[in-house]
């Protein structure tokens, strides 16, 4: 759909509603809507990685890649409700990046909610992120949809606390890829408490939306593609009709439907991670639904980043990825199938075949 008509479908959306207002007592109109979810969109932007050299300076391709998105979501027609940021707005969690990122954020003439990322919060455990940016996990209503945020980037008391001798340290540890020194993420005992208390008053048809930093699944170990008490979390999800998972961390495009919960992860605006050879070998459980970005030069550092227009369609995702240099793609729940699938490049026939480099 071109920008034109999606305007002359909230156009006349609108038009509706004020003809249902002429004729129908005020409360009443507002009961007609209380349950339903309605159709908006949202915006959401992810791991940026913001990186402090020293004095003023900042890894120039991380900043640019961050103002761009917010530049474009800023352009969007119709207007998103809302801007998510999926975590990792920061490399190394130091007021300097986690100040610099909110400034680039603070250009948004959207409101925006905030996901915390490792790379956010194992200097100071979250707590100048909070000062910016507000709580590690709350929810909120919107248009019908019940949304959750989680700090899913948690872990054992003893590797946060006991193991190392400074703060930075213990970052620079979380920081790595294949690790033997990191420690696998979790939401914990205490917020998956919350989790279950907030969900009590939600009656089980509504929509639910999670947004998580980590995948509340698990795909790969050794780079915490990983949540450790995902089978967990998903337990407490698994009675609603409708849930989302949205995550970021894997700067990749990945998707997944596990019993009635869909799976959604999005793209860094930093840089694009590779799909691991080592999948092949080691404990993975990449999900067999998607279909991978098809890199065309993997030389080119922008390939495949980017950020996300979201559509909520009767409570149900469509994941439209704006890449900056590669094809856009839209992923949306199927209702025919019951998971979300790849509109163009989903049926196997219709792929394009990964591309030879020289
Ligand atoms: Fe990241
Ligand atoms: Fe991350």
């Amino acid at each position: 759909m071109n920008p034109t008509d999606a305007g002359r479908r909230y156009f006349l959306k609108g038009a509706g509603a004020l003809a249902a207002a002429s004729t129908l007592p005020l409360s009443l109109v507002k009961l007609a809507f209380a349950d339903a979810a309605q159709d908006f969109t949202f915006a959401y932007i992810s791991d940026a990685h913001i990186q402090h050299i020293e004095g003023t300076k900042f890894v120039r391709n991380w900043d640019r890649g961050l103002i761009r998105a917010v530049a474009e979501t800023n352009l969007l027609t119709p207007k998103p409700d809302f801007v998510m940021f999926g975590g990792d707005l920061a490399q190394l969690g130091s007021k300097p990046e986690l100040d610099h990122g909110g400034e680039i954020l603070s250009k948004l003439r959207h409101p925006l909610h905030s996901v915390m990322g490792e790379h956010d919060y194992y200097l100071d455990l979250g707590e100048y992120w909070s000062k910016l940016f507000g709580p590690h996990h709350y929810s909120f209503d919107h248009k019908g949809v019940h949304f959750v945020v989680l700090n899913s980037v948690l872990t054992y008391d003893e590797w946060t606390f006991n193991r190392w001798p400074t703060a930075e340290q213990r970052m620079l540890e979380m920081a790595g890829l294949d690790n033997p020194n990191g420690s696998p993420f979790m939401v914990g005992e205490k917020q998956r408490e919350w989790l279950k208390k907030d969900l009590e008053a939600v009656p089980k048809t509504t929509p639910v939306v999670v947004f998580s930093h980590s995948p509340l699944q698990k795909i790969y170990k050794g780079w915490n593609f990983w949540t450790e008490d995902a089978e967990e979390v998903q337990a407490i999800l698994a009675p609603f009709e409708k849930v989302n998972v949205i995550y970021g961390h894997v700067h990749q495009i990945q998707y997944n439907q596990i019993g009635r919960i869909s799976f959604n992860a999005v793209m860094a605006t930093a840089w694009p991670w590779p799909y691991p050879a080592t999948y092949a070998q080691a404990e993975s459980a990449m999900p067999v639904l998607t279909v991978p970005m098809n890199r065309a030069d993997p030389f080119f550092e922008r390939d495949a980043t980017g950020w996300q227009f979201i559509d909520m369609n009767t409570g149900r995702v469509t994941m439209k990825f704006n890449l900056y240099n590669n094809t856009n793609r839209v992923v949306a729940f199927n209702p025919a199938t019951g998971r979300p699938e790849d509109r163009d490049f989903q049926d196997p026939a219709k792929r394009i075949p990964p591309q030879d480099h020289y």
